[in-house]
């Protein structure tokens, strides 16, 4: 056994390669080099990760994301329509052309995103764009990421545990940012992306969401699994919503 590991290591960095790391063909995972598009959305930026979305970011049109969210996500293809005609409305798109857009058009502070995300800082500080790994710390230590015992729950982040990290992530940020702004978008939206990564990356046969995948979704960006068995939909999203709104915070 501990040979044919060896062996089978040195196989694939002699070719260049780290193992196979996606099982299917043409979307492997690799992160965006710096001519490429991504946006403050860990969502859709996984997408591109994996080649559902074009891996440059660019020039991304309805059709393009709706095939995207079902083959990668298994989310009906209609469901982020909304959010697509939202980036319209917007007018968020640079590409010269209104049916399409480019992942960092979305990054515009005041428009789709906000203050207080999960895994970015906000736009006073700088960046509200790009993983920020000491932001996302306070989220690791508050969904006790890297902490699993001998409990086999404690491989999992519950929606009370995230609605409660979502909370505290974002009275953070008020007290640290004094151009906080906690517009009616902001309150809709923070628990709203809260209720995506749950709903995104729940698994059914447990009913919370496991640490590895939220580790692996938020700090590379990349898909945790190959397509769920289970198609979601706007319902699923909207039930979550209102499950992470009725915790106590
Ligand atoms: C048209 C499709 C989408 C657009 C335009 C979009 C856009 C955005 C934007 C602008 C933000 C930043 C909000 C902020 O400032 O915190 C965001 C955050 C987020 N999005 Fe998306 N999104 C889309 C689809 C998705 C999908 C499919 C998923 C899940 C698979 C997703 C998951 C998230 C999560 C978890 C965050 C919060 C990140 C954080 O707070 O660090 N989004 N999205
Ligand atoms: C704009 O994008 C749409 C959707 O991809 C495409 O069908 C159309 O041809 C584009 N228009 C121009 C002028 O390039
Ligand atoms: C948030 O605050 C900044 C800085 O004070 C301001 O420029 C911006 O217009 C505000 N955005 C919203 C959505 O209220």
């Amino acid at each position: 056994m501990r040979g044919l590991f060896f062996i089978s290591t040195l196989g694939s960095l002699a070719s260049g390669f780290a193992m196979p790391n996606f099982p299917v063909k043409g979307h492997e995972w690799i992160p965006a080099g710096p001519q490429d598009s991504r946006s403050p959305c860990p969502g859709i930026n996984v997408l591109a990760n994996h080649g559902y979305l074009p891996r440059n970011g660019k020039n991304i049109d309805l059709p393009t994301l709706q095939n995207a969210v079902a083959a990668a996500y298994n989310y009906a293809p209609n469901t982020f329509d909304d959010v697509f005609a939202q980036v319209q409305a917007m007018q968020l798109s640079t590409t010269g052309n209104i049916s399409t857009f480019n992942l960092a058009d979305v990054t515009k502070h005041g428009y789709m995103e906000f203050d207080g995300s999960l895994s970015r800082n906000d736009f006073y500080f700088g960046d509200a764009q790009h993983f920020d790994p000491k932001i996302w710390a306070t989220m690791v230590e508050r969904l006790a990421l890297n902490k699993v015992t001998k409990d086999p729950m404690s491989k999992y982040v519950t929606i009370e545990t995230a609605a409660k990290a979502r909370a505290a992530r974002v009275a953070d940020a008020m007290k640290a940012n004094p151009t906080f702004n906690a517009s009616a978008l902001e309150v809709q939206g923070s628990p709203g992306t809260t209720a995506l990564y749950l709903t995104t990356l729940w698994d059914d046969s447990v009913g919370a969401a496991p640490k590895e995948w939220i580790k692996m979704f938020f700090e590379f960006e990349r898909l945790p699994f190959t397509k769920p068995k289970t198609q979601k939909t706007n319902t699923d999203i909207g039930n979550m919503f209102a499950k992470v709104q009725a915790v106590q915070v």
